[in-house]
């Protein structure tokens, strides 16, 4: 199964949940993407990479890319991490594909969140990994669950 993991700026939180999730699904084909243009080729954002790395992931190989209608094409389900990222993602949509796109935090509701909250406003990049690993968990099942 191929997944690609989608926010805003893709060097915090998509990025994390690309390295998150290599671990659980190492039989997945997983890649992450940003709606925004601005941190395109640059490695994830220094903070996150060492929250990350506190917790054994290592982010140091990634690079930021944007999000393209080919996309759709090329992955089986498409994860936002906040609605805002999910309307940016459908507006790409090319006609007639039916690929999913959804919330990341819907595999997780025994957390009550509605979205990842962007830890690069909110400087809480341990809570955004928190939140990542129990959707990657939650993710895992349901696709467990589907084979
Ligand atoms: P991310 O965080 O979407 O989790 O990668 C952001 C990083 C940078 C910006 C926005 C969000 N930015 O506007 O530069």
């Amino acid at each position: 199964m191929r997944l690609l993991f989608v926010c805003l700026g893709n060097i915090c939180r998509s990025p994390a949940a690309e390295v998150v999730a290599r671990k659980l699904l190492p039989e997945c084909d997983i890649d992450s993407a940003g709606t925004g243009h601005w941190h395109v080729g640059e490695v994830p954002y220094e903070p996150m990479q060492n929250a990350a790395r506190a917790r054994g992931y290592d982010m140091s190989g990634l690079r930021a890319r944007q999000v393209v209608p080919k996309d759709f094409d090329r992955f089986d389900l498409i994860i936002a991490m906040d609605t805002r990222n999910l309307e940016d993602i459908a507006a790409l949509r090319p006609k007639g594909n039916a690929t999913p796109v959804k919330l990341f935090t819907d595999y997780a509701p025994e957390t009550g969140r509605d979205h990842i909250p962007d830890p690069y406003y909110t400087r809480d990049f341990d809570g955004a990994l928190t939140l990542i690993e129990n959707a990657a968990k939650g993710l895992a099942q349901t696709i467990g669950q589907q084979r």
